[in-house]
């Protein structure tokens, strides 16, 4: 009964600092990656970037960290085909995308 417990405190805190809110050098990390992982050839964010696609600056307003996150992570068949659409990310590592994905959805 004990172990129950304890695995519930540990959830729960892991839960915790998970939504907490982004150290400067996370902000900062997760910039970086947007930069380099081409987000701007697409999107606009923080007036600089392209509209083809729709701006990322206040996307959280729309889309939960679990969204941003399961797009991102579509597999490459999945994705559109047209004119417009969005490569698929499913090769970034995951940790890399779970920050960039807490860092936009806190953009409201
Ligand atoms: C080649 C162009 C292109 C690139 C590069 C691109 N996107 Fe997109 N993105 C799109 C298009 C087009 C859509 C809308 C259609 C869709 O969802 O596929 C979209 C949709 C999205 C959405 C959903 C927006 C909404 O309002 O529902 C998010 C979030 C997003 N992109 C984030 C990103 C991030 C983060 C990156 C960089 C890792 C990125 N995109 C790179 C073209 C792009």
């Amino acid at each position: 009964m004990k172990s129950v417990f304890f695995t519930f405190l540990l959830l729960a805190l892991a839960a915790n600092l998970h939504a907490e809110p982004l150290t400067k050098t996370q902000q900062q990390q997760a910039l970086r990656l947007f930069s380099a992982l081409g987000c701007r050839a697409c999107h606009d964010f923080e007036n600089s970037g392209s509209n083809i696609a729709g701006s990322l600056d206040r996307i959280g307003l729309k889309l939960s960290k679990e969204q941003i996150l399961q797009r991102l992570q579509l597999p490459p068949e999945e994705v559109g085909q047209g004119e417009k659409f969005m490569p698929s990310y499913q090769t970034t590592p995951a940790d890399q995308l779970e920050l960039l994905s807490r860092f936009l959805a806190s953009r409201k």
